[in-house]
């Protein structure tokens, strides 16, 4: 199976380089599955179903997600009616939405999970240890499918490393998102296991992590009274690609790229 994962979507800018650019892509590299991080996908903050749809539309597959999604909390009930959004596996049990999804992709069985560290991490939602839910968990979703995916969304490096030793071998793939840049260690394990601690952004790349550079540096400097503002220019996808074995689950390559609107 091949996949391609790409990093979490920040408004509008992102959006439309998405919809330029995966129909042709995805039938040129003949990616059998495409997930796609959309916590910031609704002007950066949040996902709606609108936007949900037009990620399909475009040729996403899979959505996962992340703590942004409180933003518009009211959006929930309706964003995971659909099928293929799932939200952190860890977040209590009341939170809507579920924390994996079964896909048959081309002869290809795959769950898609999601999750999301503790470690420097908003304190809404409530979130549970990754560690301990995924222990409780991994046989049940074993059993599902040879291919298991893994978006852990977290921001601390260590966490999403120490998740890589301790899930090695167990699922196909770990791929970290959230701080929205692009980290140069992707790798297979020796058991089989591709890892990258995260795949990075989709969106302005001339900004902070999507966001205007002036009113962010602005509130480092004690004005609190600035609001964050969407980034437009200098739009980039970033991703990874990998190649998985259908039977066995073991992934064989991956490839992290970044492509720039204008190429
Ligand atoms: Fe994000
Ligand atoms: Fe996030």
């Amino acid at each position: 199976m091949k996949l391609l994962f790409i990093g979490d979507v920040v408004g509008k800018p992102g959006m439309r380089l998405l919809s330029l650019l995966i129909p042709q892509f995805k039938k040129n590299n003949k990616y059998d599955l495409v997930c796609i991080n959309g916590e910031n996908s609704a002007g950066g903050f949040g996902i709606t179903k609108n936007g949900v749809l037009k990620l399909k539309k475009y040729g996403c597959d899979v959505i996962t997600t992340g703590n942004h999604i409180i933003d518009r909390k009211e959006e929930l009930p309706e964003v995971f009616k659909l099928p293929d959004v799932i939200r952190p596996l860890n977040y209590e049990s009341s939170f809507p939405g579920r924390g994996w999804t079964l896909v048959e992709k081309n002869s290809a069985r795959c769950v898609i999970v999601n999750l999301q560290g503790t470690v420097f991490m908003p304190e809404e939602p409530k979130t549970n240890s990754p560690f301990i839910v995924i222990k409780e968990n991994i046989k049940i979703i074993r059993k599902m499918a040879p291919i298991i995916i893994l978006d852990f969304h977290a921001e601390a490096t260590a966490e999403k490393i120490a998740m890589r030793y301790f899930l090695d071998g167990k699922i196909s793939a770990l791929i970290g998102t959230h701080t929205h840049v692009q980290t140069k260690d992707e790798t297979i394990t020796a058991k089989g296991t591709a890892y990258i601690t995260d795949v990075g952004m989709t969106g302005s790349f001339d900004s902070v992590i999507g966001m205007q550079k002036g009113p962010i540096i602005e509130r480092f400097l004690g004005n609190n009274d600035e609001r964050f503002k969407l980034a437009k220019k200098d739009v980039r996808m970033d991703a990874v690609e990998i190649e998985i074995d259908n039977k066995n689950g073991k992934a064989y390559s991956i490839r992290s790229i970044q492509i720039a609107e204008n190429t």
